[in-house]
């Protein structure tokens, strides 16, 4: 029997058809990860940073990748608060809904957000520079209530505070 030497064996080699080269920077990280099953979450970081979200089409590649079946990929995106299969915003408004601002009034508070930017949780404004996100806690307690926008917390909120937040202060982010 004739054995092959190493150098024959065509290597493994993935691409996405569409030739969007944010797939080939997540090829490279499939890679690094040697396609490992255990590697999901790393790689849907990866995905959602190169991409925004996570499409169907990213989360269907992905599945694919590290063969593993798109229902278990699917589980692991809608159970992390973090990803998002929603294209979002240019900028991330987080309002915590965590007991202590709960207890202070951020359910005010967010209708009040969601009043001014004409939009509900979960959705971003139609200019594309603002999502509306909760999370749970945004280690500002001792601030409560209170919200991030990107990196920048505003805290000791009141639902009258909201209008001039939305009108002045987000004006800066534009
Ligand atoms: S509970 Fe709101 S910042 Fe911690």
């Amino acid at each position: 029997m004739k054995v092959q030497p190493p150098e024959a064996v065509t290597p493994f080699v993935r691409h996405h058809p569409s030739g969007d080269e944010r797939f080939a920077v997540l090829d490279k990280t499939l890679e690094q990860y040697d396609y490992h099953p255990d590697s999901l979450i790393q790689v849907l970081h990866m995905a959602q940073s190169l991409f925004g979200y996570l499409s169907a089409d990213v989360l269907r590649y992905v599945a694919s990748s590290l063969k593993i079946p798109i229902a278990q990929v699917y589980g692991v995106v809608s159970f992390y608060h973090l990803f998002t299969m929603l294209p979002r915003g240019k900028h991330q408004i987080m309002i915590c809904r965590g007991t202590a601002c709960h207890v202070r009034g951020a359910p005010v508070i967010l209708e009040r957000l969601e009043e001014q930017l004409g939009i509900k949780e979960g959705e971003t404004t139609k200019d594309n520079l603002f999502s509306l996100y909760s999370a749970r806690c945004i280690g500002a307690c001792s601030l409560a209530p209170a919200i991030a926008v990107d990196e920048d917390v505003y805290g000791k909120l009141t639902p009258d505070k909201i209008p001039k937040l939305c009108q002045k202060e987000l004006k800066k982010y534009v």
